[in-house]
């Protein structure tokens, strides 16, 4: 690999260039800054597999800190999440009384940080402390200090429903009710709008502003790419960034694999002209199919499977019509199914009637398959 090159394509890893999020940024920033009365002070950030979301917690995060913020940062995947919480806070209201500098914890550099993340907490009369009371009592301590608390919840379509439900009343309670300065921004895969949130006792997450997430429009996809490569000291020539933008249909994650592979195959030259720009959309498509499109394949339903499959046939865009024809199916239930594909990241939809995969290495793939 040349040790120059500026892409970074690893989940959860901000990129050189953070392209086409600045409303988002701006809305969270200015809500921390408002206070528990700015509508997106708690917040919901959705959107398929790659496209960004880890990202812009971190980005929450970084403003956060920047204001003087404490921020606990924990992933829903992981079991015991209020409990993580819970002693998170409890290790910020120790430093804070101490007057330790304000900094992040979060459950990803757990170890080392001298948090003991599974044990129940307890006070020194040996009473358990519960999620509400711990933020409650730190969030009330830095509401003196004039500063607040940000808490980032990831994967939150993985929660389990006792801990949703008592992280929803915690947070409801403190940031909603009693107006403290504990903020919210949580992420999730789009099939949230479908479980967790059709759930009663969930108003506090429905409730949330919501950021779904879409690919990166033409011109942003354009600086995504261009801009890490100048900055590198290299140039790419437009007909070969015409394609490596056409092939990443703005998906985050696939333009760092497009950006990151056009340069190894530039390497040492730093010049990307179109032979090294297929080279590199040949390598990413790989990349992408075993690391999006294969996961996204194995979550889905015997059914969901075959009107991919139908799809697969189209050269180009495909008509749901025509693929309810072709799974012997009415076109309202052929609908569910669209929904159910859109929200699982493997199509979009393409105007009227007609859908198209997200990654475009799904088509030969699944050609390949019958
Ligand atoms: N706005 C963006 N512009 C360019 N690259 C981005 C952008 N957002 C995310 N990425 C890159 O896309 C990849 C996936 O981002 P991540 O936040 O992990 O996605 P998600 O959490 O939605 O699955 C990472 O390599 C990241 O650097
Ligand atoms: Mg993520």
């Amino acid at each position: 690999m040349a040790a120059d090159n500026p892409f970074l394509p690893t989940f959860g890893t901000s990129p050189p260039v953070l392209a086409g999020r600045d409303d988002v940024v701006a809305r969270f920033t200015r809500a921390f800054e408002r206070g528990p009365v700015h509508p997106d002070y708690t917040m919901l950030i959705s959107g398929v597999r790659g496209v960004g979301k880890t990202v812009l917690l971190n980005e929450a995060e970084d403003a956060a800190l920047r204001l003087g913020w404490r921020v606990v940062s924990v992933s829903a995947s992981v079991p015991g999440l209020c409990r993580q919480i819970t002693n998170a806070a409890l290790e910020h209201l120790r430093e804070a009384e101490d007057g330790r500098a304000p900094r992040r914890i979060s459950s990803v550099n757990v170890l080392g940080v001298g948090v003991a993340w599974t044990e129940q907490p307890v006070t020194e009369a040996g009473i358990a402390v519960d999620l509400r009371s711990a933020l409650t009592s730190l969030a009330g301590h830095l509401a003196d200090g004039d500063t607040g608390l940000l808490l980032t919840v990831d994967e939150l379509q993985a929660v389990e429903r006792e801990e949703a439900t008592e992280l929803a009343a915690s947070v409801q309670h403190i940031a909603r009710r009693e107006l403290l300065p504990l903020a919210f921004v949580g992420a999730a895969l789009p099939e949230i709008d479908e479980t967790l949130l059709t759930d009663r006792g969930m108003t506090f997450f429905q409730r949330c502003a919501r950021a779904r997430l879409l690919p990166l429009e033409r011109s942003d996809t354009q600086s995504a790419l261009r801009k890490p490569i100048t900055r590198a000291g290299g140039r790419i020539g437009d007909e070969a960034l015409e394609l490596a933008v056409d092939a990443s249909g703005g998906h985050p994650f696939t333009i760092q694999l497009l950006g990151y592979h056009s340069w190894e195959m530039a390497a040492p030259d730093r010049h990307i002209t179109v032979k090294h720009a297929q080279a590199g959309i040949f390598e990413a498509e790989q990349a992408v199919l075993d690391q999006i499109v294969k996961p996204i394949w194995s979550g889905l339903s015997a059914i969901d499977r075959s009107f991919l499959q139908a799809m697969s046939v189209d050269d180009a865009d495909s008509e749901i019509n025509a693929i309810a024809d072709r799974i012997k199916r009415s076109p309202n239930y052929a609908q569910t199914y669209r929904r159910r594909l859109i929200d699982a990241g493997a199509i979009e939809p393409a105007g009227r009637g007609k859908v198209r995969f997200t990654h475009q290495s799904l088509r030969p793939w699944l050609r390949s398959q019958q």
